[in-house]
């Protein structure tokens, strides 16, 4: 009797305050702007609370407490953002942004003691799609002419990697852990493949590809482009010559009424 009445007050004792396993942190990755919800797993009894607490100061910034769900409206960091479910204590952000990033520790706090968990999100930027230029550079420098160089690039981005594949094959890729304004990869193919390329760009949550490159399309002999950029100039010039030869006209238009106007006052040009 005495025995069943230690091993009790024994299992109390552990149940009180030492069910909290705050070890265990669960990570969770987020791409910005999305909604993601933390979940309790449990149903919310009458007399149980649930706080939510965010960062290193442990902000209160959600609770649920004899079935009145309480949000910090104040909290400069969400605003709006935060749902709370009356069923299961479970915490929705909406429209996530970078500064959301960190801790959230959840406490289900009832007569048996306080249970803890904490969760680690982790944020990532919306992917930009991969841009797919000629890089005509090479057309210039002139040497090689049965090869074709494209870019593949993407700006503002960090932490991904972009690559290059033949059909599913990796080709080549570059990585970036900061913030990389312009971050860019070349590809040599030859004019005329038939091989079906693509560009990816991927962090480890999501992925953007550029499918169907078209070679053909992206890949016109240099010599085309040597010839359109060979008659810019002169289109140019002669456009900044014909700028001239009206200005240098109507000055000269402005000096002979000017003379006309002294010799033969009354008469009005209709130039300029
Ligand atoms: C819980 O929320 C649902 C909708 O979100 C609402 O219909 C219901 O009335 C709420 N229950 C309580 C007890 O507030
Ligand atoms: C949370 O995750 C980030 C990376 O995603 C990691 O650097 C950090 O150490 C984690 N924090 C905890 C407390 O697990
Ligand atoms: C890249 O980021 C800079 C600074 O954050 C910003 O001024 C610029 O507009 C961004 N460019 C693009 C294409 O998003
Ligand atoms: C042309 O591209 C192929 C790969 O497509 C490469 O093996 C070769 O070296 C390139 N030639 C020149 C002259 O760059
Ligand atoms: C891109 O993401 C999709 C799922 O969204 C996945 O099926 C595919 O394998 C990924 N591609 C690459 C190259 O990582
Ligand atoms: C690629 O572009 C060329 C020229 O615009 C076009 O004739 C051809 O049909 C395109 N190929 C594919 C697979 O879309
Ligand atoms: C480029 O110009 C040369 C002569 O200057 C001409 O033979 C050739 O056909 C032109 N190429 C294109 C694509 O117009």
């Amino acid at each position: 009797m005495t025995d069943k009445a230690v091993f009790l007050c024994f299992c109390l004792l552990l149940k009180k305050g030492v069910i909290g396993d705050t070890d265990e942190v669960k990570s969770v990755s987020v791409t910005e702007g999305d909604s993601v919800s933390l979940n309790t797993d449990v149903k919310v009894q009458r007399e149980e609370q649930i706080l939510w607490m965010f960062g290193p100061q442990n902000t209160r910034i959600a609770d649920i407490h004899r079935q009145n769900i309480y949000i910090d409206a104040t909290n400069t960091i969400f605003g709006d953002r935060l749902q709370m479910d009356n069923q299961t204590g479970s915490l929705t952000v909406r429209n996530i942004r970078c500064e959301h990033t960190g801790l959230y520790k959840l406490q289900i706090i009832s007569s048996r003691g306080t249970e803890e968990k904490l969760f680690n999100i982790s944020i990532y930027a919306r992917l930009p799609a991969p841009v797919i230029t000629r890089d005509s550079s090479q057309c210039s420098s002139g040497s090689s002419t049965s090869n074709c160089s494209l870019l593949c690039s993407v700006v503002n981005v960090s932490a991904v990697t972009l690559s290059w594949y033949k059909g599913n094959s990796l080709l080549s890729s570059i990585s970036v852990s900061d913030l990389s304004i312009s971050l860019s990869l070349p590809l040599e193919v030859e004019y005329q493949e038939n091989n079906i390329y693509s560009c990816v760009i991927n962090n480890p949550i999501t992925n953007q590809t550029q499918h169907n490159i078209n070679i053909t399309q992206l890949c016109q002999p240099c010599a085309g482009l040597d010839n359109r950029s060979k008659h810019m100039m002169p289109k140019a010039l002669i456009a900044i010559i014909t700028i001239i030869a009206v200005l240098l006209a109507c000055i000269a238009a402005v000096v002979g009424l000017r003379k006309k106007k002294v010799y033969e006052s009354g008469r009005r040009g209709d130039l300029c």
